[in-house]
């Protein structure tokens, strides 16, 4: 697969986890990608905390049940009736979560490319991601992206130090499909936006570009 199809083959997986557990030389060979990112001062902030205790990933969903049912609750009526049918999580059907974690300290104190843009060790961990992201789809893999969780529940956890961040908990397992149109715009919670709409030439544009809608 080359990579232009991987990036348009990949979709955040829920609802088609087959069941089955990804092979261990596959995970580790997936997390090799993420590993290879590039980062700011070649800092490599990210961890990677694989979990597969079943009790472990029980316990996880169940918080998460609750952080949906909040968000549900926080929902005007149409809305939370187009959010309802949405199944935002796959997280004891991959079998496998990687709990994705980035370390501001590592590197020292003067890292090169963070002294004006702090964000930066972070992205540097996104970008980590999205390498798993698109070897994972080029493995026949799927991949879920969770953020329905309160930080200091998962650092609890999985025992993250109070220093280290918590970027992402991303259900990693064999998928039977992926499917070709996003679930929230399937579902009709929110559409794609055309390219025309998101690319400028020169200047950022005056006027409304999308924001909001
Ligand atoms: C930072 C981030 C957090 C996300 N959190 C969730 C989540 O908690 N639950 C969920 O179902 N999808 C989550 N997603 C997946 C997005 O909903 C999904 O990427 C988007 O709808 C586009 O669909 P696609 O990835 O299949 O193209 C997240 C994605 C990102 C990048």
């Amino acid at each position: 697969m080359d990579v232009f199809e991987a990036i348009l083959r990949r979709r955040d997986v829920r609802n088609e986890f087959s069941g089955e557990r990804i092979d261990e030389e596959r995970l580790v060979r997936i997390l090799g990608a993420a590993h290879s990112a590039p980062s700011v001062g070649n800092t490599q902030p990210w961890d990677f905390v694989v979990v597969q205790d079943p009790d472990t990933l029980a316990r996880f969903a169940a918080h998460v049940g609750e952080c949906r049912e909040d968000f549900a609750r926080s929902l005007p009526p149409d809305r939370r009736d187009t959010f309802n049918p949405i199944v935002i999580e796959g997280i004891e059907s991959s079998r496998t979560g990687v709990v994705v974690t980035y370390d501001p300290t590592r590197g020292g104190t003067h890292i090169l490319g963070r002294h004006t843009i702090d964000e930066t060790g972070r992205l540097s961990v996104a970008l980590a991601i999205q390498n798993l992201w698109l070897a994972a789809t080029a493995e026949g893999i799927g991949v879920g992206w969770v953020s329905f969780y309160q930080e200091p529940f998962l650092r609890a956890l999985v025992d993250v130090p109070e220093h280290v961040h918590i970027v992402a908990w991303l259900c990693v397992g064999p998928v039977t499909a992926l499917q070709t149109v996003p679930d929230l715009e399937r579902f009709g919670w929110r559409e794609r936006r055309p390219l025309a709409e998101a690319m400028h030439r020169e200047r950022y544009p005056d006027g409304d570009v999308g924001s909001h809608r």
